[in-house]
């Protein structure tokens, strides 16, 4: 599915992530950097050891990375030229500011790639995994973010893809974009 804003293309994919050749993918990790399972786990394993170098140099300045924020590294062996990791809300049902933790991932994630003059950006489905958000609320979050960044930033990007790794994600995302303003 496809969408234009502007000169922006928003899409939506079904695809392993680190196969997708853009400017970045951006990896769903958790606070410690350290790597993980699901995407994150693809994304080191896809990626090499250089990105958990890096990662550990991140952490060692910074500390944890909080919920919502993001920080960007080379991508290693992958077709991609950075990762930019973000670490999404654990869903606890909606009621600890998940949403907004959610729309702030994506922001910062947007930042980090227009700061570095990327126009190709590649998002998995944020949360949705081990973290347990329900995928059709993350979606309509996720397609509200970006849709708000690009309608602010409208030179920025090129192309931001929504990438699914199952039809049932991608639907929930080619949803939420075709119902987007
Ligand atoms: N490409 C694209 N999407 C993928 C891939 C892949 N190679 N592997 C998994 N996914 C999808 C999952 O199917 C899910 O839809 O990424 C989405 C996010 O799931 P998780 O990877 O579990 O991420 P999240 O729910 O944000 O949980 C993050 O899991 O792996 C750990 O270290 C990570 O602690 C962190 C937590």
């Amino acid at each position: 599915m496809e969408k234009k804003i502007g000169t922006t293309t928003l899409s939506t994919v079904v695809s392993d992530i680190t196969t997708l050749r853009v400017d970045a993918v951006v990896n769903a990790a958790n606070s410690s950097l350290m790597g993980g399972g699901g995407v994150d786990g693809a994304i080191h394993r896809a990626g090499g050891p250089s990105i958990l170098q890096e990662c550990k140099k991140i952490v060692s300045e910074i500390g944890r990375l909080p919920a919502g924020e993001a920080v960007i590294t080379t991508a290693g062996n992958m077709p991609s030229k950075h990762v930019i990791h973000t670490v999404g809300p654990v869903w606890h049902g909606g009621k600890k500011d998940e949403p907004a933790i959610l729309r702030n991932a994506y922001t910062n994630s947007l930042k980090q790639a227009s700061r570095h003059g990327l126009k190709t950006v590649a998002f998995p489905s944020i949360s949705t995994g081990v973290y347990g958000y329900p995928v059709s609320r993350a979606a309509s979050v996720a397609v509200s973010a970006v849709v708000d960044f690009v309608k602010a930033h409208p030179d920025a990007f090129v192309e931001i893809t929504f990438c699914g790794f199952d039809d049932t994600t991608e639907r929930e995302y080619a949803s939420a974009l075709q119902s987007s303003v």
